[in-house]
């Protein structure tokens, strides 16, 4: 057996199709491009749709590529099982309406065995086809000659390959027999043909012919062309060409394993010697190295292919990722930020085929340092609470799991995986209903929050404490000293919305442009609730709005803990805003004044008074400023002083619309921005990260509305969104264009939208972009005009010249047209109506059994387009008109 690396493997591969004539595609983003049924590129044919069901003309009807993927519905498997990957990369070659099934058998075998090729030994190789696929079962036994003891027959769930929408067919399949060693239970083929899960036959290589379209709901057509669609595990051919147990001790993930040996200081180690007899203990450490190296190699790809972590979509399946190997790296007592080490290495085993992912490593590694350092912050705190829980109720309830998910960042599957480990029952069904409810119930009582601002008497007399602690602390136990409910005060809340009061709390009540902080109450049998609103009373009690499904009484014990991913996501957005601000007064002039603001953790806006929006180029010099004073990293100072102070000697910036006390809160960064504010700030400008204006609206005298982003995370999933906006404009246009390319002289349009193709939308560029999109819209809407200028003229050519009959008063022409739409009638009408004088026109359309009547101008004093029309057929027409023209349909 050759002993190949994966690089080599891949080159191979490409070579020996390109010398098939096969044309070479790159390999493209993760991220689809207008195909809503995908989250991911899931293997080498999803990027290759529009050619498959006829949209687009591939480059050439035989295509090869090596595309990399990611699956991510069993992801609590990688690590356990030998073969599954997050991400992997998938070979393939592909024949569009050219090859079929013959020459598509005959070329896999001969890249397998050929000892130019591969070179791998015939008798190792298994096959099987679908059971009712005469043809390819012929073609193997009969051509390729194929044992049948090395051939079997499958049904629909093994050997049709269909995945919702898209291109789908029977497959034939290529396993490879590691041997004897492999099959404990000596079973042989029968774990072929009863398809068993094993370690024995892998399979290395999944041929489909490509004749079907699912429409996404299961209904099946012919596609205009039979096409072959192929699929090789990169990684299972290393791991086979590499003699390794799993997929894991190729040159793929070892080299990052090594390195997380080291980050865990060499105490425990990745052992795959004698496999098969590692004891339990050591296989759990493997599977820790096992998650890391194949999460962290999908997470370096899938962030510089633009996907950030979030709470959504894709986002939330990469701050999963990060997430799972926190805690599996805190399994090998790694306890602080460490996958961004591993930056370097996966981008050294990877960039030979993808150079690309050597530009971002500094961007990815900072997105990951920031989640994990957000995690790891709550982690000890999170996974501590999910082993009491764990230990002491041997059960985790739906709310545990939400308290979890919504306090400490643990995703609903990670806890779930954590408790699974210790056998311990998750209650996710209610996990989801309790999602919905509490979701319903915040929408509910949104609608009636805010209801007590309106002066109400219990709370104007209100004399309870309750102290803000949320600047220094996000948890905190504390008393209730106050529950009220429409305008009552209560001793208890049972099973309803309430508004609460506590000793103290570490909860931000919206205020200054802030949004409030959300989160839960635990009580000491640790029964949650979850607080959705908070604001302040005409006394500055914090006012809780939390919903009880429960109980909770007046004095009671609670522990409060706010929701840190809003907060800190709403902290970097409150300072945002104040950078914002300084930077337009930086280029606009100290006149730019700010009118308002708000800031919750999606973004944040902020409202200027000038006498004009700014231009492009004001927007890029505020763009730079922000640059600027984020790399100074600032520093966040808090001074408590007067007013006097704070507007003498710190110059600050007070909106006279607020109200002050005598002592005013400033927030400082350097000398650069300096505010009154009683808001949450970051430590330093860094942690913005950046900062993006989104959009520049007016509200009408002089008032400016900015919109902005901060974040990495934010600013490119915004990016990402907008890009793929245009993208798909763009392409319906293109598609457009491809139908009248011949017709009208498009150079301009392709031109255009080749650039379109060649930019990738950022930061610097989005103007640029919007004007080339624009561009691309106005020049399609000119040639659509002009393509159907021709082809009118082009119709109604044959009627032009018909000729009138001369009647005593007018000239009269009665014309039965039988392939014109409305359109071109009408232009038939004019034409005919310009070049003759005092006509009087008639025109039946037999085709749609339509009638015009149409009265030259000179005439209309004694003929009536309308009357003509009524006259002549009131009892068979439907239609209506005016003096000139009149029209209508044939009912008879
Ligand atoms: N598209 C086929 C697969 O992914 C080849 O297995």
């Amino acid at each position: 057996m050759k002993n190949l690396s994966t690089n080599q493997i891949r080159d191979m591969w490409i070579k020996y199709f390109k010398e098939k004539n096969h044309h070479f595609l790159e390999p493209v983003s993760l991220v689809p491009v207008n195909d809503p049924s995908l989250l991911w590129i899931n293997s080498g044919v999803a990027t290759l749709k529009p050619y498959f069901d006829g949209r687009l003309v591939p480059p050439s009807p035989r295509l090869t590529n090596s595309q990399k993927s990611i699956r991510t519905n069993d992801i609590e498997n990688v690590g356990i099982t030998a073969r599954h990957q997050t991400m992997f990369e998938m070979l393939g070659n592909f024949s569009i309406g050219d090859y079929f099934k013959k020459e598509a058998i005959s070329m896999a075998w001969e890249l397998l065995t050929s000892d130019q090729w591969f070179g791998i030994d015939k008798d190792l190789l298994y096959i099987t086809v679908y059971e009712e696929d005469i043809e390819a079962y012929e073609i193997w036994t009969k051509e390729i000659k194929i044992k049948e003891d090395h051939i079997f027959k499958g049904g629909k769930d093994t050997n049709f390959w269909d995945v919702g929408q898209g291109p789908c067919g029977p497959n034939t399949e290529i396993f490879f027999d590691r041997g004897n060693e492999w099959d404990k239970n000596n079973l042989g083929t029968k774990l072929l043909k009863d398809d068993i899960e094993n370690d024995r036959y892998i399979e290395i290589w999944n041929i489909v012919f490509s004749q079907f379209n699912n429409d996404g709901s299961n209904n099946y057509t012919e596609l205009p062309r039979k096409n072959i669609d192929t699929g090789a595990g990169l990684e299972r051919l290393a791991s086979i060409f590499q003699n390794t147990p799993t997929n894991f001790e190729t040159d793929l993930f070892l080299s990052t394993i090594r390195k997380v040996e080291k980050l865990a200081n060499n105490e425990f180690k990745y052992i795959y010697n004698n496999y098969q007899n590692i004891d339990t203990n050591q296989q759990k450490i493997n599977t820790a190295f096992k998650v890391i190296a194949d999460h962290i190699r999908a997470v370096v790809f899938a962030i510089s292919d633009g996907v950030f972590p979030s709470n959504k979509d894709r986002g939330y399946i990469i701050r999963r990722l990060i997430r799972r190997s926190s805690v599996y790296g805190r399994k090998l007592l790694i306890n602080e930020a460490f996958l961004y080490k591993l930056v370097e290495i996966v981008v050294e085993s990877m960039s030979y085929f993808y150079p690309y992912i050597n530009e971002k490593k500094e961007l990815v590694k900072e997105v990951i340092l920031e989640e994990e350092n957000k995690f790891l912050k709550t982690l000890n705190k999170g996974y501590d609470l999910l082993e009491s829980i764990i230990e002491n109720k041997k059960f985790v309830s739906a709310q545990d799991a939400l308290l979890l998910f919504e306090s400490y960042g643990f995703p609903i599957e990670l806890t779930s995986e954590l408790s699974s480990e210790k056998n311990v029952k998750i209650d996710l069904e209610n996990y989801y209903n309790l999602l919905e409810n509490v979701k319903e119930l915040s929408r509910k009582a949104r609608k009636s929050d805010k209801a007590w601002n309106k002066q109400s008497p219990i709370l104007t007399s209100l004399s309870v404490e309750s102290e803000f602690v949320g600047y220094e602390l996000d948890e905190c136990e504390s008393y209730v000293n106050f529950l009220f409910w429409d305008d009552k005060a209560l001793q208890k809340a049972t099973n309803q919305t309430v508004y609460a009061i506590f000793d103290k709390t570490p909860f931000y009540a919206e205020k200054g442009g802030q949004a409030a902080d959300n989160g839960f109450i635990i009580d000491e049998n640790n029964n949650y609730y979850k607080v959705i609103d908070v604001q302040q009373g005409p006394n500055k009690q914090n006012i809780h709005t939390i919903i009880v499904d429960g109980e909770i009484n007046l004095n009671q014990k609670f522990k409060l803990i706010i929701d840190k991913d809003k907060r800190h996501y709403t902290m970097k957005n409150h300072s945002g805003t104040h950078i914002l601000q300084a930077a337009i007064q930086e280029v606009l002039g100290k006149e730019a004044l700010q009118n308002g603001s708000y800031n919750d953790e999606n973004g944040f806006r902020i409202d200027i008074s000038y006498k004009r929006p700014p231009s492009i180029s004001e927007v890029k010099r505020i763009h730079n400023v922000i640059e600027r004073e984020i790399k100074n990293d600032l520093k966040c100072e808090v001074i408590y002083c007067s007013l006097k102070e704070a507007l003498d000697d710190y110059n600050a910036l007070a909106l006279f619309t607020e109200k002050y006390d005598s002592t005013v809160r400033v927030i400082k960064f350097g000398s650069f921005s300096c505010e009154l504010c009683g808001g949450t700030h970051v430590k330093s400008t860094k942690e913005i990260e950046d900062l993006l204006i989104t959009n520049i609206e007016s509200k009408g005298s002089g008032l400016y509305r900015y919109s902005a982003l901060t974040s990495y995370s934010a600013i490119n999933n915004y990016l990402n969104n907008l890009q793929n906006l245009f993208k798909e404009e763009v392409e319906k246009i293109r598609e457009k264009v491809i139908s009248y390319k011949n017709v009208v002289s498009c150079e301009k349009i392709l031109n255009k939208l080749e650039s379109f193709n060649k930019i990738k939308l950022k930061k610097d560029n989005i103007d640029e972009v919007k004007v080339l999109v624009e561009e691309i819209k106005e020049e399609n809407r000119k040639l659509q005009k002009e393509f159907r200028d021709l082809s009118v003229e082009n119709n109604i050519k044959k009627y032009k010249n018909t000729n009138f009959i001369k009647k005593e008063n007018y000239n009269e022409i009665v014309l039965e047209v039988n392939d014109l739409d409305d359109y071109e009638t009408k232009v038939l009408i004019d034409t005919l109506q310009n070049k003759h004088e005092n006509l009087i026109l008639h025109i039946i359309n037999i085709n749609k059994s339509t009638y015009y009547v149409s009265v030259a101008k000179d005439l209309t004093n004694e003929f009536s387009a309308i009357n003509i029309f009524k006259n002549v057929t009131s009892h068979c027409l439907k239609g209506g008109g005016n003096q000139l023209l009149a029209q209508g349909k044939i009912i008879k």
